[in-house]
């Protein structure tokens, strides 16, 4: 394969980037597609599990927009929902019955849910879900946990994002995830004081980890015990690891949810739902009055019905076909470290992977993944790049329904290559 390497040409990407960053900040509109190597594609068509850049290379998408796409691009039913609604109008500025029909559907699905409300980001659903926790509970501290990504707003920003408020963080405590001791110790201090506490159940962000057994159970004690409610941030679990999210496999019902990139098969649309208690505050005489023109938009919503229906009628396919895939990968991923003699290891979720570069052993906690390779991790991804693979310099990739087990050895064949181009006795 390593002849596809000389054949691929990024000029006009690479012309597209020097315009763009004459008018786009880095060139870019999300700082996180900037470390593309060597500079970030800009792509022009996406179907299925397949992407194409402006210079008319094709890829295997491993990146998915970032989790969105479960069921591949354009998923034919959703795309027709949404060309449907387009004929009937986008923007109402009143109730329109696919928001209740959505709201219904997710409650069927999501354990927590007796109440639903929408928005059209994973950033504005967790401030949405912090709004509700503060005015249900009249408290304002937060607990949130290392490495855990909740958006870019202020309250949920690392200490060190330029521009960010420190007043917003000032009510908001950050403990290391997984250790029982901790979690305890300040549970014990705090606990009473706190409005929410704020976590992905399975943390997707820094290593796509399991929590140890009896972690997330101990969190809800806690929050029966102190009043606090419990938030599951399943941005990027919920829908994608099961339909009823990562809370259905853990068995541990939080207060809220935020529900985004799973949701709508790539349309941007969000949910925040959780309990009637939880909610308390944001109906009748509470006090919150939750906002926003978009919210409930009607394209977002035609997708995310036909997309959670679909999940939910084929429900045993598609979740048995994103573990199939997704543990195909794995194996040649461990296959690949092994014929290469690389030092890559993974961990995995389903269709959820994250790789690791110089570490004996996949990476347990926020720790030890900080110790992976980074560099060597975007070396491996332009590498795979130039063999038509398209990954995130990260290591995070998503496999979709529409990923076929020929993809996953084109893949398996292409680290191969992509691995035994980087220097074998480990970088300088
Ligand atoms: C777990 C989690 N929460 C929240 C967000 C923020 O979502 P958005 O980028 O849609 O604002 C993300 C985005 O990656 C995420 O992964």
């Amino acid at each position: 394969m390593n002849t596809i390497a000389a054949e691929l040409r990024w000029t006009a990407s690479e012309a597209y980037h020097q315009r763009a960053c004459e008018v786009l900040p880095r060139g870019v509109t999300s700082a996180a597609r900037a470390g593309g190597s060597p500079f970030p594609i800009a792509f022009e068509r996406a179907r299925g599990a397949r992407i194409w850049d402006i210079d008319g290379n094709e890829y295997i998408d491993l990146v998915g927009g970032f989790g969105p796409a479960i069921l591949g691009h354009l998923p034919p039913n959703v795309v027709s929902a949404v060309r449907l609604q387009i004929d009937r109008g986008v923007i109402f500025g009143g109730q329109h019955p696919g928001e209740l029909e959505l709201a219904e559907l997710i409650r069927a699905a999501v354990p927590c849910a007796e109440m639903v409300t929408l928005c059209n980001s994973g950033t504005e659903g967790v401030q949405t879900a912090l709004r509700i926790a503060r005015a249900t509970t009249g408290r304002q501290l937060i607990l949130a946990f290392d490495g855990h990504y909740h958006g870019w707003i202020d309250p949920v920003s690392p200490p060190n994002d330029a521009g960010s408020s420190a007043n917003a963080r000032a009510d908001r405590i950050v403990i290391e995830w997984g250790e029982m001791s901790k979690l305890d110790a300040v549970m014990e201090l705090y606990g009473d004081q706190l409005a929410a506490v704020i976590i992905e159940p399975f943390p997707c962000n820094q290593g796509v980890f399991r929590p140890t057994p009896g972690y997330l159970a101990r969190i809800r004690e806690w929050c029966d015990r102190t009043g606090a409610l419990l938030i599951f941030d399943e941005v990027i679990s919920g829908f994608r690891v099961a339909l009823g999210g990562a809370q259905s496999l853990v068995e541990v019902t939080p207060d809220l949810t935020v529900l985004a990139k799973g949701l709508a098969a790539g349309f941007p649309l969000a949910a925040v739902c959780g309990t009637r208690a939880a909610f308390s505050a944001a109906r009748g005489d509470g006090p919150l009055k939750i906002g926003g023109t978009y919210n409930g938009q009607a394209l977002g919503v035609a997708a995310a019905i036909r997309a959670v229906q679909h999940l939910r009628d084929e429900e045993k396919t598609v979740y048995a076909q994103l573990e199939g895939l997704g543990r195909q990968l794995e194996e040649r991923i461990s296959a690949a470290a092994t014929e290469t003699g690389r030092p890559l290891t993974v961990n995995r979720i389903g269709s959820i992977l994250q790789l690791f570069y110089g570490l004996d052993a996949p990476a347990k906690n926020v720790a030890e993944m900080r110790r992976s390779d980074a560099a060597a991790l975007t070396e491996l991804t332009r590498g795979l790049l130039s063999r038509g693979v398209y990954a995130l310099p990260r290591g995070l990739w998503f496999v979709s329904a529409m990923h076929s087990s020929a993809d996953i050895d084109r893949i398996g064949d292409a680290l191969v290559d992509a691995l035994t181009d980087l220097p074998a006795g480990g970088r300088e």
